[in-house]
């Protein structure tokens, strides 16, 4: 199912590393040597603290700022927690949700976060829905059970005229942080399925054109092949993007190399 132009989205989680210092530089790098006719978007999500010296490092480029995460109240006694308007008070335009760390760390429900989708959406952040499953549950043939879970939980009660500018990312658990990549036929597999219940839950034209990225060990190596396929709008990139280079090439994948 690929029959419309979905604009692509490369974004860097930089989950619980650097220093407001290094999160600064290593913004200002990516901008430098980002091809100023660049056609896709870049996110970067850095940790709470750094998302003011990210921000201003990005401020005059296409890239946009992220959190990895949001807290579901408006305001109030939540201690350690960081509200929709706060984030886009920092300057955040998009919040990181359901990461498989925040589901397995942290144990958030499919509940928990379904609050933080709508939290998200009322307050005009666009979530970056993450789903996944673990390396048991694609064992025991479960991967499908699992993502269509993740999909309902997390949309439960939200209108589709809510949704259009959601983002979902497949990251399959077994391969974050492992250097263990999903091949890129099994990404595009999963994707399909992904798709699939997004025309389920909400119709052909969601599905049609909500992006779809895939994470987990996305590499300067392999990003080429993975972009490669039609239904893998983006990449959710952990490690690879700590490096300026390196997430630079990531960045600027080609997918026109892949015979
Ligand atoms: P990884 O992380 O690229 O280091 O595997 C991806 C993610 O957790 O989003």
């Amino acid at each position: 199912m690929a029959s419309i132009h979905r604009t692509p989205l490369i974004a860097g989680n930089w989950k619980m590393h650097l220093t407001v210092k290094e999160a600064g530089e290593l913004a200002a790098a990516i901008k430098k040597g980002l091809d100023p006719d660049l056609k896709h978007e870049v996110l970067l999500a850095p940790t709470f603290t750094n998302l003011h010296a990210v921000k201003e490092a990005i401020a005059g480029s296409k890239m946009f700022l992220s959190s990895q995460d949001v807290c579901w109240e408006e305001k109030g006694a939540f201690t350690g927690a960081v509200s929709p308007a706060q984030l886009l008070d920092a300057g955040c335009t998009h919040a990181i949700i359901g990461h498989s760390e925040r589901r397995k760390i942290f144990l958030e429900t499919d509940e928990v976060i379904n609050k933080k989708m709508k939290a998200a959406i009322k307050a005009g952040l666009t979530p970056v829905l993450c789903i996944g499953e673990t390396l048991e549950e694609r064992e025991s043939q479960k991967t499908y059970r699992v993502l269509e879970t993740q999909l309902n939980g997390a949309f439960a009660g939200i209108p589709v005229l809510d949704v259009a500018k959601v983002i979902i990312a497949y990251e399959p658990v077994w391969a974050i942080g492992t250097g263990k990549t999903a091949t890129p036929q099994q990404a595009q597999d999963a994707h399909i399925f992904v798709r699939r219940q997004a025309e389920r839950i909400y119709g052909k034209d969601f599905a049609l054109s909500v992006r779809v990225l895939y994470g987990g060990s996305v590499k300067a190596d392999n990003v080429d092949e993975l972009m490669a396929q039609p239904d893998i709008d983006g990449a959710l990139v952990g490690g690879e993007s700590l490096k300026a280079d390196k997430f630079l090439r990531v960045i600027h994948y080609q997918p026109a190399l892949v015979r």
